[in-house]
């Protein structure tokens, strides 16, 4: 594809950085709190500063035409002032470590009243990243799908949904993809090893956990989507890891180099849900949901004899809450399609271990492409559409 293609007439690539610049010495170092001018949202540049946090962000929020209709419809709180209050000072204690005041109670609320989320039948729990580390938990690696350019990372035992991490090793720097929590001196011994981080980039905020000690402890930058912002619950004390994708695509530079590693944004899930395409690998978290009749092996049939995958089975969902099985909109799905179907990739690799999809592997004789169409309209028609101009849609 034309990589400097437009999109409904706006640039697919747009950054905030709040803010995040190398310098020609120090390529990778984080430079103390600075206060920086703002630059209006009628600003032409590609890369713009936010506002300090104290005005707040609402009028340099925007997105392209198509991104809007990709993303999640506004849902209704009594907390009209989130970002105001995930971005007020008083959450640096959060930085120390410690454990949630009470007063931080009440503001959770606010993530626990509206129906994505949910709690365990035992009730909340919190816990901090010391008490991890002191409490036995590890992190293990190896390559993924056995591709050394890919290393998946997770916790053990595990922790909350037991996410893992994919390191992308390029030539130019390696990418982080998604977060993990713990964070301990083993693993950042091993990443330096290949090489340290040149970025990390996290696809939606329930992932974010303790992004900003990685950034520090790897001296990156964090890519973030903008529209994901209000979910942010700590301040960047530091105040330079997090760069903002506006657009809705982006490649990954160091030293302003281009280093293979592209982060495409389809929305739906979460207004900014990413995925990220490099060496043909298309990295997917839970943007797209990879379901037990797209991981299974259709090889073998009753009889222990030859078999072959069925058509009109779903390889992936979509769903706007996961843990309450909440799909999203024919006209969400359409639009995440819209987006991706200017790319091309080979195979497709979920939040979770083992999530893994290729093109013509166990039993499959459709490309994986095929398989995110098909699916999408499996979707669509079971809810109900027989005539939407989506189910037109074609390879
Ligand atoms: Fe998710």
């Amino acid at each position: 594809m034309n990589e400097h293609s437009e999109l409904e007439g706006e640039p697919r690539s747009r950054l905030i950085h709040d803010k995040w610049e190398p310098g020609p010495d120090q390529p990778f170092r984080i430079p103390p709190v600075i206060s920086l001018p703002h630059i209006s949202s009628s600003s032409a540049s590609s890369a713009r500063v936010a506002q300090p946090r104290t005005e707040g962000y609402k009028n340099i929020k925007t997105m392209s035409a198509a991104q809007s209709a990709a993303s999640t419809p506004s849902y209704s709180t009594p907390y009209s002032n989130i970002e105001h209050v995930f971005e007020d000072p008083e959450h640096e204690h959060y930085y120390s470590d410690t454990p949630p005041p009470g007063s931080m109670a009440s503001q959770t609320d606010h993530l626990l009243i509206y129906p994505r989320q949910f709690v365990l039948p035992t009730g909340q729990a919190f816990t901090t990243l010391s008490k991890l580390k002191s409490s036995g938990y590890k992190n293990v690696w190896e390559p993924m799908d056995g591709d050394e350019r890919f290393w998946q990372i997770h916790s053990e035992p595990k922790i909350a949904i037991g996410q893992r991490a994919i390191l992308v090793k390029t030539p130019k720097g390696n990418v982080l993809w998604d977060c993990i929590t713990l964070l301990d001196e083993e693993t950042i011994e091993w990443i330096n090893s290949l090489g340290g981080l040149a970025a990390i980039v996290i696809s939606h905020p329930h992932y974010y956990t303790t992004h900003l000690e990685w950034a520090d402890a790897f001296d990156c930058p964090v890519y973030l989507s903008w529209e994901d912002k209000q979910w942010l619950n700590r301040l960047d004390r530091l105040g330079k890891a997090r760069t903002f994708i506006e657009g809705t695509e982006e490649d990954i530079e160091v030293r302003g180099e281009k280093i293979g590693v592209k982060i495409v944004k389809l929305g739906g899930h979460f207004p900014g849900s990413l995925v990220c395409l490099a060496f043909g690998r298309l990295l997917i978290a839970d943007t797209l949901v990879t379901t037990p009749s797209g991981m299974g092996d259709w090889t073998k049939g009753p009889d222990g004899g030859k078999w072959g995958r069925p058509s009109g089975m779903n390889t992936y969902s979509f769903f706007w809450s996961i843990p309450n099985m909440i799909p999203l909109s024919a006209e969400e799905i359409a639009g995440m399609w819209k987006i991706l179907k200017d790319y091309e990739f080979s195979s497709t690799h979920g939040a979770f271990k083992g999530t893994e999809v290729s093109d013509g592997a166990k039993g499959s004789d459709t490309t994986v492409k095929q398989r995110v169409l098909e699916s999408m309209q499996i979707q669509v028609k079971r809810m109900g559409w027989r005539d939407h101009a989506f189910l037109q849609e074609t390879m």
